[in-house]
């Protein structure tokens, strides 16, 4: 299930409302009734509803049902994007639709741009998508999900995401710069840089490696850890080093490693938990386990210094507490309740962040790793099997096949 943007051109407003329409009455319907859709639309003159409906089941954006009771229609993802899309355009956020770079999970990834040019990433979260593995263990489940469920979860992912960056990025980390949330959507910048899974060779992996164990326990001292705290999770962003200009390179080969600086920028917060939480300690050891592993594995590194431990953590956090965030987040509009509910989700359906995937570096060494991200099947929502995308076309490719939208 891809966000294709192309037939959004050609739709009205009208259009527009009567897909609005069949999203207000998703909210209590798993089938909305034909004359209710035409009431929410708010429209007068049933034909021109019933001329739109049709367009949007055209469009793939609405599915007829014929229930036992009645027929109606459901919204499918692709009408839920358009709302979100359509939203962000009317908000000046977004101009123009482009590549999709990354396809998780739960969620796809899309570059976009704004009116000036500059380019911005819209994160798609699709939560009752369930990867070929899981499904196997959820197929009751899926069988009895309902359409509101998954959209509302999926804007409960969205928001919590939205919530943590602002919250991160206001308080001096290093993550993507949000800049708007609508639906089971979120709009950040555009980060130039590779998760770190793509980078084969670090010059000075302890540096980057104690950098790393940092932000682990600086996030702690805020009340916060990721969750999923991996080499996925985390993009490398070369920049130059002042610090280094001036020296004299050893040899020509370690000239640019010299002069580069690796900064890492953390992504992706759908999991992200408070210290508090009761399986914090489980949480916080997953994350330094995945990085240690990692760098032993890719980078024949092994740090001499053993931990971070979550006590630590917690003795770093009672000397000299930072701001907490978690109880920032809360106040801010996501509440513990729906931290709650989307947990309790993500667990049933079998959400497991980018730790849980199964790893084409399993095997012992594997220096050579130029080859693709595991392709998983993924399954849609209409139970058809995705085509597999390969991880990320580069972004000059996808500025070059921008799409034009129409407002
Ligand atoms: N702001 C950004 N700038 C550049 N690339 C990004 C940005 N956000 C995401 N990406 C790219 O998309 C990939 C997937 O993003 P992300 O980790 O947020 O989603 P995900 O792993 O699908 O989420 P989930 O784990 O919930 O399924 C990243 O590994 C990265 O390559
Ligand atoms: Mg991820």
């Amino acid at each position: 299930m891809k966000l294709d943007a192309k037939a959004i051109r050609y739709l009205t407003s009208e259009d527009f409302r009567v897909l609005a329409g069949v999203e207000a009455g998703s909210r209590n319907h798993e089938v909305v009734p034909t004359p209710l859709i035409v009431q929410l639309s708010g429209l007068r003159g049933g034909s021109g509803v019933h001329r739109s409906i049709s367009v949007l089941a055209k469009t793939n954006l609405i599915a007829k049902v014929k229930n036992a009771k009645y027929d109606g229609y459901r919204l499918a993802y692709g009408g839920l994007d358009y709302l979100a899309l359509n939203a962000h355009q009317k908000q000046k956020c977004i101009y123009s639709v482009g590549n999709q770079i990354g396809v998780g999970k739960e969620s796809d990834i899309v570059v976009v741009a704004h009116s000036s040019g500059s380019q911005r990433i819209l994160k798609i979260h699709r939560l009752g998508r369930i990867s070929f593995r899981t499904v196997k263990t959820n197929r009751d489940y899926l069988r009895h999900r309902n359409t509101g469920s998954w959209m509302y979860m999926s804007r409960l992912a969205a928001m919590k995401e939205f919530a943590f960056m602002k919250a991160l990025r206001e308080n001096g980390f290093s993550v993507p710069e949000p800049i708007a949330q609508n639906r089971h959507t979120i709009v950040m910048s555009l980060i130039d840089a590779f998760p770190l899974r793509q980078i084969s060779k670090v010059p000075r992996p302890a540096e980057l490696y104690s950098e790393l164990m940092d932000i682990i326990l600086e996030l702690a001292r805020f009340g916060l850890i990721h969750g999923d705290f991996n080499e996925f999770n985390i993009l490398i962003k070369e920049e130059e080093d002042p610090d280094a200009k001036g020296k004299a390179p050893a040899n020509v080969d370690d000239e640019n490693d010299e002069n580069i600086r690796l900064v890492p920028v953390l992504i992706d917060f759908p999991q992200m938990v408070s210290i508090d939480h009761a399986n914090a300690e489980m949480y916080f050891d997953r994350d330094v386990n995945c990085i240690k592993r990692y760098f032993q594995r890719k980078f024949h590194f092994v740090s001499d210094v053993p931990g971070p431990s979550f006590a630590d953590a917690k003795k770093n956090l009672l000397k000299n507490p930072g701001k907490r965030l978690d109880v920032e987040v809360e106040a801010s509009g996501f509440s513990r309740k729906m931290a709650r509910e989307l947990e309790a989700y993500m667990k049933e359906v079998g959400v497991d962040g980018d730790a849980g995937a199964p790893r084409d570096d399993e095997e012992e060494d594997d220096d050579s790793e130029e080859e693709e991200d595991g392709s998983e099947e993924d399954h849609s929502d209409d139970g058809q099997p995705e085509e597999e995308t390969g991880p990320s076309d580069s972004l000059d490719d996808s500025s070059r096949r921008l799409e034009e939208l129409r407002v």
